[in-house]
């Protein structure tokens, strides 16, 4: 527990760097690879709203881009809310590369929430429906 307390501090440290002038809504992720490090991500917002991308999927892609796609948990903050869950679009996201996944969320108590992807998205649609295995 300690290791996600951990987490969370690294998500809520990266709040700063949010950019979300439109929503004033700031996340921040951290994500634990297997390996031990941790990579950041934060809500990039736009001008053309559309085109705005949630603060997971940035930790996911810098992840992945920089060839490490083992992850173990991804602690979720918000400066605004507490217990700020993953939207639809990240947990897939997400899952295409770890069914397992530990969600770390913030509680009211400041104690981690930690569920599985799973929990949240029970019947996530994946490479084995397209008959392929990545
Ligand atoms: N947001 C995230 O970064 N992650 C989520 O899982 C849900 C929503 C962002 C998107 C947008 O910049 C702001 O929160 C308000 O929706």
């Amino acid at each position: 527990m300690e290791k996600y307390k951990k987490l969370l501090e690294i998500a809520k440290n990266s709040l700063k760097y949010s950019y979300s002038p439109y929503s004033n809504f700031s996340v921040g992720a951290a994500l634990l690879l297997k390996n031990g490090d941790i990579i950041t991500g934060v809500n990039v917002e736009n001008a053309s709203y559309g085109l705005g991308i949630c603060a997971e999927r940035v930790a996911v892609v810098k992840a992945i881009s920089e060839g490490n796609k083992e992850f173990e948990a991804i602690a979720i903050v918000s400066g605004k809310i507490k217990n700020c869950f993953p939207c639809g679009s990240c947990l897939q996201f997400m899952s295409e590369f770890s069914q397992d996944l530990d969600i770390i969320l913030e509680g009211e108590n400041n104690e981690p929430i930690v569920k599985k992807i799973k929990e949240f998205l029970p019947y996530m649609f994946s490479g084995k429906m397209l008959n392929f295995e990545p």
